[in-house]
C-alpha cells in the first residue's frame, strides 16, 4: 500500500490514515488507544481525504476501517464533549459530523464500513452513512449516547430508522442497547458477517468485486436510492444537531460525561 501523503506530498493526517491500493482506498480511523474515538480533527481529515479521492480515477471503492482489532470507533471523543461549552467544539462534533456523513452518503463512489469490534455512537453513525457494512464476528454495535444524557446527532437516527424500522430504532437509540453482529445482521444493520481471522482479506475481496461493477451505474443507483428519502430525512438531521446543543448544556449530561471520564482515570 502507498501512503497518499508521502506519494503526493499532501498535508499530513494525524487522526486518520489514508492508504491507496488501487482500485481501493482505505480510510483508517487512527486513534486505537482511544478506540478510534471521533475528534473534530478526524472529521476534517475524513472530509479532506474524500475530497482528494473523488477525482482519483484509480480509486473505485472506499473502505472505512478502525485501527486495531478492538474498535471501528467508540463514537465521539467523550473527553472533548466535556469541553462542549466551547461552541466551536459543539459545532464540529455535531453539525460538521452531520455534514461529512451526508457527504459520504451522497458520495459518487461506493463506500464500505469495515467494522471490527465496537461501532458505537458516532462510529455507528459513520457506518450507517456508508453503502455497505461488513462486520467481524466480534463486533458490538449500538448508540449509547442516552447513557451520557445525549442523542446521536450525526443523522444516525434517521439512517437507523431506514434500516431497522421505528420499533427497533427506539430500542437501540432510546435504551442504548448494544447488539452483537448476529443480531445486527438479523435486523438489517449489517450487510455481511466476516471471520475475525481473515477480516481484512475478506473485506478486500468484497470491495474488489464492487470495483468490477459498472461505476456509472453504481453511482446512478446509489443516488437514486438516496433521492427517494431526502426531504423529511434531512430536516431530521437538522433537528438532531439543534437538540444536541440543548442536551450537552444540561446538568444531567455534564454529570454523566464526568462520570465516564472519572471511571477511566481510576
Ligand atoms: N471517547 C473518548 N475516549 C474513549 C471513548 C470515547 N467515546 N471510548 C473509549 N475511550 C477510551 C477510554 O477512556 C480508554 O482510555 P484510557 O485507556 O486512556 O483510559 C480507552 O479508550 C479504552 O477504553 P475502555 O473503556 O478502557 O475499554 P473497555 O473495553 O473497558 O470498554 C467500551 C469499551 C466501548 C464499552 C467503553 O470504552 C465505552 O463505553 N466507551 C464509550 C462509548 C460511548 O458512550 N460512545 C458514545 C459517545 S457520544
Amino acid at each position: 500500500m502507498k501512503d497518499i501523503n508521502e506519494q503526493n506530498n499532501l498535508k499530513e493526517y494525524s487522526d486518520i490514515d489514508l492508504k491507496i491500493e488501487s482500485p481501493l482506498a482505505w480510510i483508517i480511523l487512527n486513534r486505537p488507544q482511544k478506540l478510534n474515538a471521533i475528534t473534530p480533527r478526524m472529521i476534517m481529515e475524513i472530509e479532506d481525504a474524500l475530497n482528494k479521492l473523488r477525482d482519483n480515477s484509480d480509486v473505485k471503492v472506499i473502505i472505512f476501517m478502525g485501527s486495531g482489532e478492538k474498535a471501528f470507533s467508540a463514537g465521539a471523543d467523550i473527553a472533548l464533549l466535556k469541553e462542549a461549552d466551547d461552541a466551536s467544539i459543539r459545532h464540529n462534533l455535531t453539525t460538521r459530523l452531520s455534514e461529512v456523513l451526508m457527504l459520504i452518503e451522497k458520495y459518487p463512489k461506493p463506500i464500505i464500513a469495515a467494522i471490527r469490534g465496537y461501532a458505537l455512537g458516532g462510529g455507528l453513525e459513520l457506518a450507517l452513512a456508508c453503502d455497505f457494512r461488513l462486520a467481524s464476528e466480534n463486533s458490538i454495535i449500538g448508540l449509547p449516547e442516552i447513557n451520557l444524557g445525549l442523542l446521536p446527532a450525526g443523522g444516525g437516527m434517521q439512517r437507523l430508522i431506514k434500516n431497522v424500522g421505528i420499533a427497533r430504532a427506539k430500542e437501540i437509540a432510546m435504551l442504548g442497547e448494544l447488539i452483537d453482529c448476529n443480531e445486527a445482521k438479523r435486523v438489517g444493520l449489517i450487510t455481511k458477517i466476516l471471520s475475525n481471522d481473515n477480516f481484512v482479506e475478506e473485506v478486500k475481496k468484497f470491495a474488489l468485486k464492487i470495483a468490477e461493477l459498472p461505476q456509472l451505474a453504481l453511482k446512478a443507483i446509489k443516488l437514486s436510492i438516496l433521492a427517494e428519502s431526502e426531504p423529511p430525512y434531512f430536516s431530521g438531521q437538522i433537528l438532531e444537531s439543534f437538540v444536541f446543543e440543548l442536551l450537552i448544556a444540561s446538568r444531567d449530561s455534564k454529570e454523566r460525561i464526568n462520570a465516564f471520564l472519572e471511571q477511566r482515570n481510576k
